[in-house]
C-alpha cells in the first residue's frame, strides 16, 4: 500500500488484504457512506463522496469500460407485448402478498419472471453489455404504493451487484416530469433522472452505482421487476438471499 496513493485507492487496496466476511463488512460500510453522502452538497462531503465512489468502482468485479450510469436503456426485443402483459399480471397476483420491505412492498418473482431471469435471451442481452455476467436466478417484484415510498440514494448488495430493472407500471397522477423516477447519483454530486415508461429496461452495476428512488405521491403506483447477476465465477453464496 503506497502512502502517495488515494484514499479511493488505499481503501481498495484494504480489501485485498481482508477475509471474505471482512470484505463483505467493508463493502457494506462503504454502501452505507456512499448514501449518506451523495445528498450532502457541502465541499467537506465532496472529498469522501469522491473517495468512496473510487474505491468501489475500483472494486467493481465487472469489465466495462465505464461502471457508471446506465449500461443498457431501452425496450429489449425479448420484451414482447405478450411477456410484457404476463408479468403485469404476475405482479398483480403476486402483488397480493407482497411484505412491506425498507420504503417500498417486496415479492418473490414468480413462474413467468423466474424464467425470464435464467432465460438465454435475458443473459445474451446483459453479456451483450457487460460481458461474463451470470445470472443469480434472482427475480424480484417491488411495489411502490403509499404515498411517500421510494428509497434513498444507495448501493445493493452482491445479490442485485449487476441489476436488471424492468418497469412494468407506473400510474401517475400528476405531472409526468415531477413525478417519481430512478436517479443516478454520480462522484462530482450530480445525478441523472432516470423516467422509465413500462417496459423499458435499465442495466446498471447496482453495486457499483449509488442510485435511488424518488418518492411516490398521493395515487401514484410504481411496479418494478428486477432481476440479479453476478461476475462470472463469483461465490454463488454471496449471491443468494
Ligand atoms: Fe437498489
Amino acid at each position: 500500500m503506497s502512502a502517495t496513493a488515494s484514499v479511493g485507492q488505499r481503501l481498495a487496496d484494504l480489501h485485498g488484504s481482508l477475509s471474505p466476511a471482512e470484505q463483505a463488512n467493508l463493502k457494506l460500510i462503504l454502501g452505507l457512506s456512499a448514501g449518506h453522502l451523495v445528498p450532502e452538497q457541502g465541499p467537506g462531503s465532496a472529498r469522501g463522496r469522491v473517495a468512496v465512489s473510487e474505491a468501489l468502482e475500483l472494486l467493481c468485479p465487472y469489465d466495462v469500460a465505464d461502471p457508471r450510469g446506465a449500461q443498457y436503456r431501452g425496450r429489449p426485443e425479448l420484451l414482447t407485448d405478450e411477456l410484457l402483459a404476463t408479468l403485469i399480471a404476475e405482479a398483480e397476483e403476486v402483488g397480493e402478498t407482497a411484505v412491506p420491505f425498507d420504503e417500498h412492498y417486496l415479492g418473490c418473482g414468480g413462474p413467468v419472471a423466474d424464467r425470464v431471469a435464467t432465460s438465454r435471451e435475458l443473459t445474451s442481452l446483459v453479456r451483450s453489455v457487460v460481458p461474463g455476467a451470470e445470472p443469480t436466478g434472482i427475480a424480484s417484484y417491488l411495489f411502490y404504493r403509499d404515498a411517500g415510498q421510494g428509497i434513498i440514494p444507495h448501493i445493493d448488495t452482491d445479490i442485485f451487484s449487476l441489476n436488471v430493472l424492468m418497469m412494468l407500471a407506473h400510474e401517475i397522477p400528476g405531472d409526468p416530469t415531477t413525478s417519481s423516477a430512478l436517479y443516478m447519483h454520480y462522484p462530482d454530486g450530480s445525478d441523472e433522472r432516470f423516467q422509465l415508461t413500462p417496459g423499458e429496461v435499465v442495466i446498471f452495476l447496482a453495486g457499483t452505482q449509488a442510485h435511488s428512488r424518488t418518492p411516490i405521491v398521493f395515487g401514484e403506483r410504481v411496479t418494478i421487476l428486477t432481476f440479479g447477476f453476478m461476475p462470472q465465477g463469483a461465490p454463488i453464496g454471496n449471491y443468494r438471499r
